[in-house]
């Protein structure tokens, strides 16, 4: 065999190797994970709250994923009933598990705060209902309307006079906020088979 042939056959294992155990191993063991009962395939309006938690970066302050009990203090810290699962993450493409932890995991969040006023506020103004919070607030969210003005199937976000708008305007959520807010509400961890990992 010539000097070249055999570069070449080195070079080409090393590829195939490597495509094998990083490409193909992997995703046919990921084609088999079934979905967690309970969770279903997002909504438009859910979905299109995902687009706008990835645009906004939510997930560089805040994981999706609880561990499981034994590994740190998650569940202690109220994050969730069990720890988090791949059949959890099965419809969504470009999980947002996420590495950082600024603020509480996220995985569970749709349990833990399910108030709609609450997590408006919230978002128009972290402030507001969490004081001392370093969240970053996102009125580009909402709109600020005169109540005469706000129609009957507007969400209005309940706020105190602190952070109300002056006069007689109020703070009407778009539709970007309240998509945001369905999503937010599909992120529960059911407490489902306790037998294995959770
Ligand atoms: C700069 C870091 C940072 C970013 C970016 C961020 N957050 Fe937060 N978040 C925090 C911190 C810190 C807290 C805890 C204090 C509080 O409740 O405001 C928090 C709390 C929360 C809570 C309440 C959690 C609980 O357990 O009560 C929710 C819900 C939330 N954030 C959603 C979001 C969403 C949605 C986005 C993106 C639009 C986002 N956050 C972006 C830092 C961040």
């Amino acid at each position: 065999m010539t000097r070249a042939a055999l570069i070449f056959l080195g070079a080409f294992a090393a590829v195939a190797m490597s495509f094998t155990a990083l490409a193909l191993l992997p995703s046919l063991q990921l084609s088999t994970i079934e979905p967690t009962p309970g969770t279903s395939d997002y909504t438009y309006s859910e979905q299109l709250g995902r687009e706008v938690y990835i645009r906004e970066g939510c997930m560089y302050c805040h994981s999706q994923q609880v561990r499981p009990e034994g590994f740190g203090a998650d569940q202690a810290r109220g994050w969730g009933p069990r720890g988090s699962r791949p059949g959890d993450y099965v419809y969504d493409e470009t999980h947002q598990l996420g590495t950082m932890r600024t603020g509480p995991d996220l995985h569970d969040i749709g349990s833990r705060q399910p108030s709609r006023d609450w997590q408006l506020a919230h978002l128009y103004q972290p402030r507001s209902v969490s004081p001392g919070s370093v969240m970053p607030a996102y009125p580009y969210l909402f709109e600020v309307k005169r109540e005469s003005n706000v129609r009957p199937s507007e969400v209005t976000v309940p706020l105190s006079s602190e952070y109300a708008p002056p006069g007689d305007s109020v703070v009407v959520a778009t539709q970007e906020a309240l998509a945001l807010y369905d999503y937010l509400m599909t992120l529960t961890l059911d407490p489902i088979d306790q037998n294995s990992d959770g």
